[in-house]
């Protein structure tokens, strides 16, 4: 049986359609439309020379690198094949047997809980209140509460939670006694990301996790690296023995390292994101297609008739996300990232001809 996954499965798209992969252009998953920067390419492929023998179980050098830039010691950092493997190996560590998450949110968090028999209960995020994150979530935490997962900026509704708002759900955690995941995986794409980092709250909050990805704002999902912090050590040293050894292969190890020397690259990709996703939204709107108001490098949008987008689109060689699977979204409501000024035409032209307009 094959995994089933509802983005970034160009493979599966590829044998449906009838074309090769690369002939796909992929709106589904949300990676760096500027690219690998060339210096992490060069590092990549260099340190192939080295990859007869076993990667530094403990990622040193890197956990030195990720330390000097989120400015936290390295004993609270937890280096990661992806950042998906993060959010598995806390919630094989933790052993929540009650979660709570957001919805709609990232899977995988309900996908870890379901996996380890953990009960999941929903925060429902409201299309009125533009899917942000109410006071009212804290009337669902609470002793029974051992996990909370939150995304910001949230997939896939591209919106932020204000670092007040955050504060209260760690806060209100530990009164609980509860953990708090917060993922922050696509908060690299967004202007002054520092106002919105749970990353300050480290050492004052020791039930919190961070969780962070180069997969997606260095664009190496094919390489898979993500780490995670919290101050609470034990936590650290539970999380390195909750899998395998050797999770973070010599390649991504060396990927990692160079890609934290690219200051310049992020701040570019921030304001190429800015430029990009105007433009996709007014094209968008110009197609009397709903938009949410994203601060990420993706949009979350509704059509008014039904039909299956995402199959149209596919005849066409690109691959949107269909979001009917979402808790609280539906049959007409899809996802698609910013990408190259170029594709983001590609995309609208297509759009136009398949909707009208
Ligand atoms: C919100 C969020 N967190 C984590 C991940 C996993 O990222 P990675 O590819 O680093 O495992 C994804 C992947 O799409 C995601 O959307």
């Amino acid at each position: 049986m094959l995994i089933e996954t509802h983005g970034a499965d160009i493979y599966s798209a590829a044998e449906k359609a009838g074309i090769k992969e690369n002939n796909i252009i992929d709106f589904s998953s949300n990676i760096n439309p500027l690219g690998m920067p060339e210096s992490v390419k060069v590092a990549a492929v260099n340190s192939i020379a080295y990859s007869d023998r076993y990667p530094d179980i403990n990622s040193r050098e890197l956990i030195r690198g990720i330390s000097k830039f989120e400015n936290v010691p390295e004993s609270w950092i937890f280096a990661a094949n992806g950042a998906a493997e993060a959010i598995y190996r806390i919630v094989f560590c933790l052993k929540p047997k009650k979660g709570l998450v957001t919805a709609p949110a990232f899977s995988e968090y309900e996908n870890a809980l379901n996996m380890i028999g953990a009960q999941v209960e929903y925060y429902n995020l409201r299309e009125e209140s533009d899917f942000k994150i109410q006071d009212d979530i804290l009337e669902h935490i609470n002793f029974d509460t051992d996990i909370v997962f939150i995304c910001n900026p949230n997939n896939p509704t591209g919106q932020l939670t204000d670092m007040e708002m955050t504060e209260k759900v760690i806060d209100s955690c530990r009164q609980a006694g509860s953990a708090v995941a917060v993922d922050e995986c696509f908060l690299d794409f967004v202007k002054n990301k520092e106002e919105y980092s749970s990353v300050k709250f480290l050492g004052k909050y020791d039930n919190l996790i961070v969780l962070k990805a180069f997969t997606k704002i260095y664009a190496i999902p094919g390489i898979r690296l993500g780490y995670c912090i919290s101050s609470n050590e034990q936590i650290v040293e539970k999380l390195k023995m909750s899998g395998p050894p050797w999770n973070v292969s010599s390649i991504a190890q060396a990927s990692g390292i160079t890609a934290l020397k690219e200051k310049d690259y992020i701040d570019r990709t921030v304001e190429y994101i800015i430029e990009q996703r105007k433009y996709l939204i007014k094209e968008l709107n110009r197609l009397n297609i709903k938009t949410y108001n994203s601060c990420a490098n993706y949009i979350l949008f509704k059509i008014q008739y039904s039909l299956d987008l995402k199959d149209e689109m596919l005849k066409k060689g690109i691959l949107i996300r269909s979001c009917s699977n979402y808790k609280n979204l539906g049959e007409n409501y899809y996802r698609i990232a910013v990408k190259t000024s170029e594709q983001n035409q590609i995309i609208i032209k297509a759009l136009k001809e398949v909707i009208g307009g």
